[in-house]
């Protein structure tokens, strides 16, 4: 397949997880990546990246580093730029109480501020796109649904959402489409900090498929939303989620209903409406 043969763009935060493959199958459909992370290399144990990746050193809140990463990748281009995937984020987990404060600023930096200010650096370069230039941001679950310790990162998540929806309006008239993808939940080093067997049952539960997916469908994804059939299509948020939104209840699936009193510490058996066994059977 070489939907973006000749097509020259970024993937920020490409070093792990779903960056990682998204920049592979990006570059499989005839791309040139530049994956930016601090690493600037594939983390161990995450594999060997495509043909046409091209791993860069950066910190996507250095702004000087960026613009002058962002000249050396334009001049070899015809001074413009395909696409850019704002993929990078960081999170922490801690209940909202105690949630201390320099960590709630990283996380809204990392996700919100430097997504933000990427896209700007990227904007003059993107404009010149033939096509149409191409913004994809990684939203999540959390800019859709609460979830709990780790409440900051659903702000942030919130935010990346209507900035896609906002850009996407202003930046109609510059060549540009903004879109935004949200996983449902891919193995990952941050599903990994936030995750633990009780969590995972709970998020495993409130989806159809009850299963983790595989982030090559959201390279796939962004692959489409960066390719020539997607040039009418900006502002929209695409869930890859396993049927997550779709799930239309925050409920346990059967298998963990014997452990209800896990899944809701402190939920008294008295307060669950006496029809809910019956409907719980019922669920895939
Ligand atoms: N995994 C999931 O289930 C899931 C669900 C919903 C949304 N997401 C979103 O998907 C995106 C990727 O997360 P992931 O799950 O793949 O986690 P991950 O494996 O931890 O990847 C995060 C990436 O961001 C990079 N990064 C962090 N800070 C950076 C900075 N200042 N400058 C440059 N790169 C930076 C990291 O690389 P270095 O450490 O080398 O800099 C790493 O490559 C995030 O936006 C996350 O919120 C994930």
């Amino acid at each position: 397949m070489s939907e973006l043969q000749g097509k020259v763009g970024i993937v920020t935060g490409a070093s792990s997880g779903i960056g990682f493959q998204i920049a592979n199958v990006m570059a499989e459909a005839g791309a040139t990546v530049y994956a930016i992370s601090r690493t600037g290399a594939p983390k161990e144990g995450v594999g060997i990246s495509s043909e046409g990746v091209i791993h860069v050193k950066g910190d996507i809140g250095d702004t000087a580093a960026m613009e002058a990463l962002l000249k050396e990748i334009t001049e070899k281009n015809n001074g413009c730029l395909d696409f850019l995937v704002n993929n990078a984020g960081a999170t922490f987990k801690c209940r909202a109480e105690e949630f201390p404060m320099d960590k709630f600023d990283h996380v809204m930096n990392v996700n919100v501020k430097y997504v933000f200010e990427m896209s700007k650096l990227c904007f003059p370069y993107l404009k010149k796109s033939e096509g149409r230039g191409r913004i994809v941001n990684i939203t999540s679950m959390s800019a859709h649904l609460g979830f709990s310790e780790v409440v900051p990162y659903c702000t942030s998540k919130g935010a990346v959402l209507a900035m896609t929806r906002g850009l996407a309006v202003e930046w109609a008239g510059d060549n540009i489409c903004v879109n935004s993808i949200a996983p449902g939940w891919f193995k990952s080093k941050m599903l990994d900090q936030v995750a633990d067997p009780a969590r995972e049952q709970k998020i495993l539960g409130r989806m159809p498929f009850h299963a983790y997916g595989d982030t090559r469908d959201l390279g796939a994804m962004a692959r489409f939303l960066c390719g020539p059939d997607a040039s009418y299509i900006t502002g929209q948020d695409f869930a890859v989620d396993g049927g997550a939104l779709a799930f239309g209840t925050r409920l346990p699936c059967p298998v963990f209903l014997s452990k209800e009193s896990e899944c809701y510490p402190g939920a008294r058996p008295s307060l669950r409406p006496p029809h809910l066994d019956l409907f719980l059977t019922a669920l895939p």
